[in-house]
């Protein structure tokens, strides 16, 4: 059974409480996004092991916790899912019980069939249908035998194909939690007199900002004074300690009415951010964390950009950037399409992993691909601490804070900036840009934030748009240059939100098909390149409003301040302030994102956790 879950434990001193079971169910409240098909918590009592666990949204498992409550406790391990195959019931549910002992997981056992019936061939029974079930049975044979927890751990992982985050509570070592990370997520907190283990850090920062990375192919015991990391055979592992430098407000909604609302509000700040502190004190760019040498990065011929979802839109928009400012060919690749077509990459190539999680499996296995042909890797990537940044050569953060709402906005913006920052990172260090010209659009650059703003304080039109068209079946949308990734974009955003169907269309294609689907009344967004830009464009995009204007669509345009152009042909006009053509990204996509979110509210629909999605798809 695949699965991409939010995984918590908590282990404290003193005597039992109800502290363990708070913390565990506060934090699946925080990772629900990372999947919200059920959930699942363990508590190690005074009188053993309590368990429960509920189908569907985490109120399930709260009603039924207020229904019949657990004993206070010292520790517990808790889990939300999202499963891939095998239905979302009760009993598929994390954590598995066997004897004295809960466990819950992340990933996919892809040897799970053969253990299973190994195990039953011994006389084994199974409540589910679960692989994690089977770890349970094996963890729980392996205590028997060793007697100590994180022994079992140690024994069982080495049976273990596939992916996974493991963590495990014995009843008989009541402050003990273990947990153990191969190819998926896992975090340390470090409190005081107390521990937390997380798929990531939102789990516990409301309680500490003390965290620990863990590496690949460890196991962790936590107690509520020590941690103890060591890798699979059992050697002492040097885990890096880190501060988190945002804060538990930040991970909650703020008056919002959703995460993404106040996400789309925290825009200009995610980008000021990602800004913040790139110049050393001679005034040139540098990155977070660099592992290659300058030769290879000026020596590269060709960038390939890998991500999924909204990340690769963001590296369309750095292709065009970076194609324009560096003079290197870019080609932009779906992660999952990149690995399996035997892709033309060397020493000579630079792979950009872009993404928010840091997670994603199949950037993550790009990311690796690459390494294995010798081409040099940097990330992309929001989150500390995560799995990508760790196994590239090279990382640039962006600084967009936690994002928890499932469908990326702020992330967005932040890849965006910080692509633009490689670009110019790059064209400095190749001499494709004079020093006097990065800092001119460095200029350019710190001046977005105020300008992104400027959208968000005139949304209450698209807004009131969106509400009306709340019934709109479908909604295409039309961009050329940086415009297209927009458009596209903006097409994702309809379809995740608000689950009505949208396409993304380069404007130029337009007469190659697209234009047989106008017909009377079908809205199309329109993203408008600056007049003052790249004139022949402008105008282009222009005729292709009137063209489908003419036969019958309603116009939605997104134009720049003073482009009086596009006005007689527009049924709305959308207005972003005026900046270089290359940096229209980071304003026009915004109106697109409200549009979404809103349209989704009017539908009275969930807009952070979208049905069928997940926020960090830790599996292929
Ligand atoms: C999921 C999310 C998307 C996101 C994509 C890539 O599908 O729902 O919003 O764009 O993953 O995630 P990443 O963390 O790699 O940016």
């Amino acid at each position: 059974m695949a699965l991409m879950c939010g995984i918590v434990g908590y282990v404290g001193s003193g005597p039992v409480s109800a502290r363990p079971l708070q913390v565990v169910m506060e934090g699946l409240q925080r990772l629900e996004y990372r999947g919200y098909d059920s959930a699942g918590v363990a508590v190690i009592t005074d009188t053993g092991l309590q368990m429960a666990k509920k189908a569907g949204k985490l109120v399930n498992l709260a009603s039924r916790l207020q229904d019949s409550p657990l004993e206070p406790g010292t520790a517990a391990i808790g889990h939300t899912r999202w499963a891939t195959h095998g239905g979302p019931t009760d009993g598929n549910a994390h954590p598995h019980v066997h004897g004295d002992l809960a466990v819950i997981h992340n990933g996919i056992v892809e040897n799970f069939a053969t253990l299973k019936a190994e195990l039953m061939e011994a006389g084994d029974e199974f409540a589910s249908e679960t692989d994690t079930e089977v770890v349970a049975h094996l963890l729980d044979r392996a205590y028997q035998e060793t007697g100590d927890l994180t022994e079992a751990m140690r024994q069982v992982v080495v049976c273990l194909d596939g992916t996974f985050t493991l963590l495990a509570v014995h009843a008989s070592q009541p402050s003990v939690v273990v947990g153990a990370r191969h190819d998926s997520p896992l975090v340390v907190g470090l409190g005081d007199g107390e521990n937390f283990l997380g798929s990531d850090v939102v789990a516990f920062i409301a309680h500490t900002n003390r965290a620990m990375e863990l590496g690949q192919d460890e196991i962790v015991t936590i107690t509520p004074t020590s941690v103890d990391v060591t890798d699979f055979a059992g050697r002492p592992a040097q885990a890096r300690e880190y501060i988190v430098d945002w804060d538990a407000k930040a991970a909650e909604k703020g008056g919002f009415r959703s995460f993404m609302d106040k996400e789309i509000a925290d825009e200009p700040q995610a980008v000021a951010d990602t800004l913040l502190g790139r110049t050393d004190m001679a005034g040139s760019l540098v990155l977070d964390e660099i592992r290659i040498e300058e030769s290879v990065l000026r020596a590269v011929t060709k960038i390939v950009v890998v991500a999924c979802g909204t990340a690769a839109y963001a590296g369309h928009v750095a292709k065009y950037a970076i194609e324009h400012w560096c003079r290197i060919p870019v080609e932009v690749e779906l992660a999952h399409e990149f690995r399996y077509r035997d892709p033309v990459v060397d020493e000579r190539t630079l792979v950009v992993a872009i993404s928010q999680s840091g997670e994603t499996m199949d950037t993550l296995m790009a990311v690796r691909y690459a390494r294995e042909q010798g081409s040099a890797t940097l990330s992309i990537v929001n989150t500390h601490g995560s799995t990508i940044p760790r196994e590239s050569d090279a990382v640039l953060y962006t600084h967009a804070g936690p994002e928890i709402a499932v469908a990326s906005t702020k992330a967005f913006l932040a890849q965006i900036t910080a692509a633009y920052l490689l670009g110019l990172y790059l064209a400095q260090l190749r001499g494709t840009l004079f020093p006097d010209e990065v800092a001119a659009k460095l200029v350019e650059l710190r001046a977005m934030p105020d300008k992104v703003q400027t959208v968000l304080d005139r949304s209450d039109r698209v807004k009131q748009i969106a509400r009306w068209m709340a019934d709109t079946p479908t909604v295409l949308f039309l961009g050329r240059h940086v415009g297209y990734p927009v458009a596209m974009e903006g097409a994702l955003k309809l379809k995740e939100l608000a689950y009505i169907h949208a396409e993304g269309f380069a404007a130029g294609e337009l007469k190659h098909g697209p234009i047989a689907l106008i017909e009377p009344g079908q809205p199309v967004f329109v993203v408008v390149p600056s007049p003052r830009g790249r004139h022949s464009l402008h105008s282009k995009v222009v005729s292709n409003i009137q063209e489908i204007r003419a036969r019958g669509a309603r116009t939605l345009v997104i134009a720049e301040d003073g482009d009086e152009a596009v006005v007689p042909f527009a049924d709305q006009v959308f207005r972003i302030p005026q900046c270089p053509t290359l940096l229209a990204p980071l304003l026009a996509v915004v109106p697109l994102q409200i549009f979404a979110c809103e349209l989704a509210h009017a539908k009275g629909l969930d807009v952070d956790q979208p049905r069928n999605l997940a926020k960090s798809v830790t599996v292929e």
